[in-house]
């Protein structure tokens, strides 16, 4: 999925970058593993926003206030501004910073970032699982380093980002 393609490649990045993460992620369970994973989706989401089209009236509460929303009309969900809510995330939204206290229930560490409700993302295990399978055996590479940040460009079908010529050298 190209969608696993670009998260594989943003997960590499930081830990590119940042030698304490890669240096944690080689030596931590499977289960810290994917925390570690899913954190830095929550804060790299790929699928920018979702569009639904209410099918009846909405009624909701948010800061206190209620709020409905008409049917017929289109929402667009911001994942970056979900996925960043202090009030769930707590201080430093934009921060990776894995074993983070979710607030909330049933709030799943990436969020928003493989969607929710009934069209959730069927595939989210088999793509942190072939991330963690990639990024151990990639990142073990001792000598391995990044020469070349990716480019980072925009694709519009899909509202993602796309990260190309990520290079490396050993
Ligand atoms: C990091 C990688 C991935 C991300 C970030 C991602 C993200 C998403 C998101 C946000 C949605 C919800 C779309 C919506 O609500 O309109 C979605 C749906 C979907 N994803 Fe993924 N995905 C990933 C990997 C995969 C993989 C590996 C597969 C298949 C093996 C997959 C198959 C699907 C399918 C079939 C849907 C449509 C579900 C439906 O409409 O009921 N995805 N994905």
């Amino acid at each position: 999925m190209i969608t696993t393609r670009e998260f594989i490649c943003a997960a590499a990045w930081h830990m590119l970058e940042q030698p304490s993460l890669r240096a944690r992620f080689l030596i931590a369970p499977e289960e810290e593993r994917y925390e570690m994973l899913h954190e830095i989706l929550r804060v790299e989401p790929i699928v920018a926003n979702l569009y639904r089209q209410a099918t009846a009236d909405i009624a909701l509460e948010s800061n206190g206030q209620r709020v409905t929303i008409p049917q017929g009309s289109k929402i667009n969900v911001h994942i970056h501004s979900s996925n960043s809510d202090q009030k769930v995330v707590g201080e430093q939204p934009l921060a990776i910073c894995p074993g983070r206290e979710i607030k909330g229930t049933n709030i799943p560490g990436m969020l928003m970032s493989f969607g929710d409700g009934t069209h959730r993302c069927p595939g989210a295990y088999i793509a942190i699982q072939e991330t963690d399978i990639f990024l151990q055996r990639l990142l073990a590479i001792d000598s391995l380093h990044m020469v070349r940040k990716p480019s980072v460009s925009w694709n519009e079908m899909i509202a993602a980002y796309e990260l190309r010529y990520l290079t490396v050298a050993i």
